[in-house]
């Protein structure tokens, strides 16, 4: 596929945090044109968008991915050459205290967009079919946990722990499958956990963030000892555009940004970095706020990719180191507390979430 002709790109979960960022990244750096396909779940934020939302290459629709009538129209009036499918229930505490809504969207949801995808596709032109291309985007945690030992990469057999990340590796499968029973074009990355702007704030970065700035203890899981590879959100969607733009059809490519850090690390370089940019009133490190609290059920302990196939073959690397992509994501949090306290008025308050295995 060419990458320089402007492609009309349906992107699912557009108000979410990837997903948002995806859209802002399309409009602000790319030519491509932009239908936002979203439901606004708790995790979906309109005002995350409001950069975009008066460009003529973007528009917005509500609609919910598990309502086939209204993928087969959406899909009909676009006419994509893309789609990105980012909707997804994505916290793994929520999947936890409440599986169900995770199989209805990551899977049920998938297979109707699939669906939706398939009959669209089947009624284009042969040079129209080549080039469509269905990416879906999903995670390195349908790999399972590694010890301290090894690496992800795109060979690693599939052994999912959570209902999060198995209904996401049964979304991977249905995609898969699409391609090898129907000859769908489609797309897979598997990409690491993101960071950065406009990040829901029951997620580990920017609620430790907020916890120091408002002087609470700041909670960490177990010891802290949890090992995960960061990967700077904007980094991330360049990649996605890397993959729909130049990928190989039927192929996966896993997405990390290089930067394994312990749990613990994580807030110890949140804490020093607030230190030096937004120091506490009484002089004292933010470290002193650190908690160690009950560890997550089935908490698996360490994910790390070898994302070196997406940069020998499509020429992407993450541009952020952690301590970068941190500093930029404090910044922003301390620029845009008017966006975090709206959702914490509203849809989630803090609290701890993910303890409900009876
Ligand atoms: N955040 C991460 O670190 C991470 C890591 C790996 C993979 N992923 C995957 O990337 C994708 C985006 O993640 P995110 O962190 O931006 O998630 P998010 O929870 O911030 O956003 C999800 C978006 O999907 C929308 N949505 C949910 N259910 C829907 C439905 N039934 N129909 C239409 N829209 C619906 C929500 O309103 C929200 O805007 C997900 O598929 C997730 O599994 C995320």
């Amino acid at each position: 596929m060419a990458n320089t002709k402007p492609l009309r790109v349906l992107v699912t979960g557009g108000a979410g945090f990837i997903g948002s960022a995806l859209v802002r990244h399309l409009i602000g750096e790319t030519e491509h044109v932009v239908l936002n396909v979203d439901a606004l779940t708790y995790a979906g934020n309109l005002s995350s968008l409001e950069s975009v939302e008066h460009d003529p290459r973007y528009r917005f629709a509500k609609a919910d991915i598990c309502d086939a009538a209204a993928m087969n129209r959406l899909i009909g009036e676009f006419r994509p050459d893309v789609i990105t499918h980012l909707a997804a229930e994505s916290h793994v505490d929520r999947s936890i205290d409440g599986p169900a809504a995770f199989v209805q969207t990551n899977l049920v949801g998938t297979f109707t967009l699939l669906a939706a995808a398939l009959d669209y596709w089947r009624g284009l032109d042969a040079e129209a079919q080549k080039s469509f291309r269905f990416h879906h985007i999903s995670t390195d945690e349908v790999f399972g946990s590694l010890s301290d030992e090894g690496f992800f990469t795109e060979e690693t057999a599939y052994d999912p722990r959570s209902p999060y990340s198995a209904s996401k590796a049964g979304s991977d499968h249905l995609v898969r499958a699409w391609h090898h029973t129907y000859g769908l074009p489609i797309l897979l990355t598997n990409c690491s956990n993101n960071y950065g702007p406009y990040h829901f704030p029951e997620k580990l970065i920017p609620l430790m963030i907020i916890k120091c700035l408002a002087g609470e203890k700041l909670p960490v899981y177990g010891q802290g000892l949890n090992v995960r590879d960061w990967l700077y959100v904007e980094d991330h969607v360049r990649a996605l555009t890397r993959v729909f733009e130049a990928g190989v059809p039927g192929e996966s490519y896993i997405i990390g940004g290089r930067s394994e850090r312990r749990n613990i690390d994580v807030v110890t370089t949140i804490c020093e970095t607030l230190d030096r940019v937004r120091p506490r009133a009484d002089g004292k490190s933010y470290a002193e706020q650190i908690s160690y609290v009950a560890d997550r059920p089935g908490h698996d302990h360490r994910y790390a990719i070898d994302p070196s196939r997406l940069d020998r073959e499509l020429g992407w690397r993450a541009q952020e180191s952690f301590e970068s992509g941190i500093e930029k994501t404090i910044r922003w949090y301390l620029d845009n507390e008017g966006w975090w306290r709206a959702i914490q008025s509203g849809a989630y308050a803090g609290e701890r979430l993910g303890l409900k295995t009876a």
